[in-house]
């Protein structure tokens, strides 16, 4: 036996000193310096800690709880599902699992017609890859700097941002290219149609070098995420997709962050009005209740393992309880209008405030977003667009945006703070008056600056 009794007698009650530190290892930390919020309870698009302060949940957690905290329908779901049969493997065909992959094979573009479930995102950007690279043939992949797709190998590797530098190497058939962002373009673009034209000709030169016949797949996040929620510009999906075409290279949406209503459509790929060959999503699908994450793939991929095995799988491969939540999202995104109301608050409140917004403060140079996906770009000076802190700051040069998070904290408001930018990214069920109340916080705090 490990552990003396008093050990384990612990082991067997909640404490509140033991669930915030004690035995476990924290994600992205250096484990002397965490100290985490102790959270106790949650509704709606707030969450309260164990000393009873209440805050507005601004980043929906990890950009995955698009139904809210607790929301009575989803938890009724799990319940149900776990009194008829909590588990079941992959191979044996299961109710919740068959209804979720057919809801999602509908909302998704026509091709796309099979699901591959997997537990999160990362392991769905793992199996696309394999997916792409066992149709093709080919083994490089192309990925955007300023992305993020995911920590396990491959996935940590697409990755375009300074979280894949402790990790390499990793997978080596990874090639990154700039993508448009119009603000800081790479292109020295001075217009939205400048950087598409520039950012797809810079695209389609590097398939060029790289030899457009080893490269098996380009994946995208439809909106760039924790790297700035970059909205392409009009053109350049569909530039990607008539390259992809062209060269006979795999389009992979990565939609784990943007998709399931974020951008105000079911897949932000609508938006743009292209049809990807793969769209990878987790999070949102049911709002990470039960961890839940997978691949949509093409008539013409799945195709290519009708007689040849696929050669993935996972034990907990379209889960019977995250399925059933999955399945009742899509009845409550119904029940409760989810997309249009997003699509409202995003263009008639979040917008507007911004802009005004960004007219007031000195200290924001841009904002921008779509459905209730924005982000708030800090800059020192708004004529040389030096940003509030530099990439991938140190925790000294870090402090203007600390104290930046703290104050907004302090006010009631659980932000996401990426870099130099505030990101807003609430419960998709939020109410007109708390997203209000919550960018009201976020203008006072920032006028105090
Ligand atoms: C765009 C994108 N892809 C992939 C992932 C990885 O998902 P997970 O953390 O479920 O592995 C994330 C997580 O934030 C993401 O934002």
């Amino acid at each position: 036996m490990f552990g003396s009794p008093g050990n384990q007698q612990r082991s067997t009650h909640m404490t509140s000193v033991a669930t915030k530190t004690s035995h476990v290892f924290h994600s992205w930390s250096a484990q002397e310096h965490v100290d985490p919020l102790h959270a106790v309870a949650g509704s709606g698009a707030s969450f309260q800690d164990d000393k009873g302060q209440e805050y507005l949940d601004f980043a929906a957690q990890l950009v995955n709880l698009n139904l809210g905290h607790q929301h009575p329908r989803l938890i009724k779901a799990i319940k149900t599902q776990a009194e008829t049969l909590t588990t079941i493997q992959p191979a044996f065909a299961n109710d919740a699992r068959s209804e979720l992959a057919r809801l999602i094979a509908e909302a998704a573009p026509p091709a796309l017609n099979h699901v591959f479930f997997t537990n999160g995102g990362a392991d769905a950007n793992e199996h696309a890859v394999r997916m792409a690279r066992l149709h093709t043939g080919r083994r490089k992949i192309m990925s955007m700097y300023r992305s993020y797709h995911g920590a396990t190998a491959t996935a940590i590797s697409l990755t375009g941002d300074p979280r894949r530098w402790p990790n390499e190497p990793s997978d080596s058939s990874v090639v990154h290219f700039f993508g448009p962002y119009t603000y800081r373009s790479a292109f020295w673009a001075s217009c939205e149609k400048e950087e598409c034209e520039r950012a797809l000709a810079h695209l389609e030169a590097q398939i060029v070098l790289e030899g457009a016949a080893t490269i098996a797949a380009i994946i995208i996040e439809t909106v760039v995420g924790t790297n700035g929620i970059l909205v392409p510009p009009a053109g350049y999906l569909p530039g990607v997709r008539a390259l992809c075409d062209k060269y006979g290279i795999v389009y992979i949406a990565d939609e784990v962050m943007a998709g399931f209503g974020r951008t105000g459509t079911m897949f932000a790929v609508e938006n743009f009005g292209v049809e990807p060959d793969l769209i990878t999503f987790a999070k949102g699908v049911n709002s990470g209740y039960v961890p839940l994450g997978g691949v949509i793939i093409s008539d013409a991929i799945v195709a290519t393992f009708a007689d040849t095995v696929y050669p993935g799988g996972l034990t907990y491969s379209g889960h019977p309880l995250a399925c059933a939540v999955g399945v009742e999202t899509f009845a409550v995104f119904e029940d409760e209008d989810i997309l249009a109301r997003t699509q409202y608050l995003g263009r008639e409140i979040v917008g507007p405030f911004l802009e005004k917004l960004a007219r007031e403060v000195e200290l924001v140079g841009e904002v921008r977003g779509l459905g209730l996906f924005w982000a708030i770009e800090l800059v020192k000076d708004r004529t040389t667009r030096e940003p509030l802190v530099p990439f991938n700051p140190s925790s000294e040069e870090n402090a203007p945006m600390l104290r930046i998070g703290a104050a907004l904290k302090a006010a009631g408001l659980w932000p996401m703070i990426q870099q130099n930018r505030i990101h807003i990214a609430p419960p998709l069920i939020i109410s007109e008056t708390e997203l209000v109340r919550g960018l009201e916080i976020i203008r006072q705090v920032l006028k105090a600056q």
